[in-house]
């Protein structure tokens, strides 16, 4: 049994699907979406309000402001909801409307950015809106997750040792590239742990995160518009940049053998199913992040409408077991902005 009384202090940690039978490759999913922020972000959220607290940064009447696609403005809602703090998040149009939701549920402010910078996409322009607020009063308190030191340290300090713990030969590990927070603190972690560990980051094609070049993105949580200031390449081994399509058909694959996750896992489980495919892997032990399920995308990834007017009526195929018919006139897609 559990008991907790502040909804921060749970976390599955130990929970990982095999998914050997859906893709007909050993490949070790570590769930992270079974927490009271529905996300990853609940570490990275804890360990900088933690600091920041005991810095005394936080003080009666600050408002936590910050940046987010959507998960990490969850987390800093539910433990700003659960200490007492007011929290401004700041998002922008690819957010998520039950992300928005959820957030203003949990009492929480929500600015939505709705043009991109023309240099720094959607992202420069949310961040140009946090510095601005911040300028204009000094009750604003910026965590930053973009530089902040507690986003990889969360991750050295719990995701990477649990995962440590379970697999004592892994040999590859796959992680998603966002801020890089979850990248950094395991690939550190397993840099200096007893044996060697290939770390193969997975990003978006249209991220410039590893050098790519900029293009469009319509699902949140992976990739960046411009380069995430935590990221050092030195700890990296490979990338893996996958494609949109890509990342919706593994999400519906999955979906269709009853694990509902969100866009960021189909593209780490694209990125890797690709990376195992072309490599000897018959011994291989290997483990990706899933960082959230999939609810949050149910207007998105898991909407016909939005997938057909986004990506054109073929990104599905019957091999993804999707049974819509294909020439069914494309409807407005309603519920989300784009
Ligand atoms: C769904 C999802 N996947 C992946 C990530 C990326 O994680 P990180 O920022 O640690 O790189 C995020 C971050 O917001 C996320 O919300």
């Amino acid at each position: 049994m559990s008991v907790i009384s502040v909804p921060q202090a749970f976390n599955e940690e130990d929970l990982y699907v095999d998914l050997r039978p859906i893709f007909g490759r050993s490949l070790f999913l570590k769930c992270e979406g079974f927490n009271f922020a529905g996300s990853i972000k609940l570490k990275a959220a804890n360990e900088m309000v933690e600091a920041a607290d005991r810095a005394g940064v936080l003080k009666p009447g600050s408002v936590l402001v910050e940046s987010s696609s959507g998960n990490l403005g969850v987390a800093l809602s539910v433990i700003a909801a659960s200490k007492g703090y007011r929290f401004l998040c700041v998002t922008d149009s690819r957010c998520n409307l039950s992300t928005r939701l959820m957030m203003e549920a949990l009492g929480s402010r929500v600015h939505v950015v709705a043009e991109p910078d023309a240099v720094g996409g959607f992202l420069g322009a949310r961040i140009d809106f946090v510095r601005s607020l911040c300028a204009s009063d000094d009750r604003y308190v910026w965590l930053n997750q973009y530089t902040n030191p507690g986003n990889w340290k969360a991750h050295y300090r719990t995701t990477a040792p649990a995962i440590a713990r379970e697999f004592p030969q892994l040999d590859v590990l796959f992680v998603g590239a966002g801020t890089t927070g979850t990248l950094m603190g395991c690939a550190r972690y397993f840099r200096e742990w007893q044996r060697p560990v290939r770390i193969v980051a997975v990003d978006s094609v249209g991220s410039v995160t590893f050098g790519g070049a900029p293009g469009r993105r319509m699902i949140p949580g992976l990739g960046a518009s411009i380069r995430p200031p935590l990221l050092d390449e030195f700890y990296v081994d490979e990338v893996m940049n996958v494609e949109e399509m890509d990342t919706i058909r593994a999400c519906h694959r999955l979906a269709r053998h009853g694990f509902l996750f969100g866009g960021s896992t189909g593209t780490v489980v694209s990125g890797a199913m690709s990376w195992l495919a072309s490599h000897d892997t018959r011994d291989v032990i290997a483990v990706a992040i899933a960082p959230d399920l999939g609810e949050r995308y149910l207007d998105t990834i898991f909407h016909t409408n939005w997938l057909r007017a986004i990506y054109g009526k073929d990104v599905l195929t019957p091999a993804e077991g999707h049974w819509h018919d294909p020439d069914a006139p494309v409807r407005t897609c309603h519920r989300i902005a784009f």
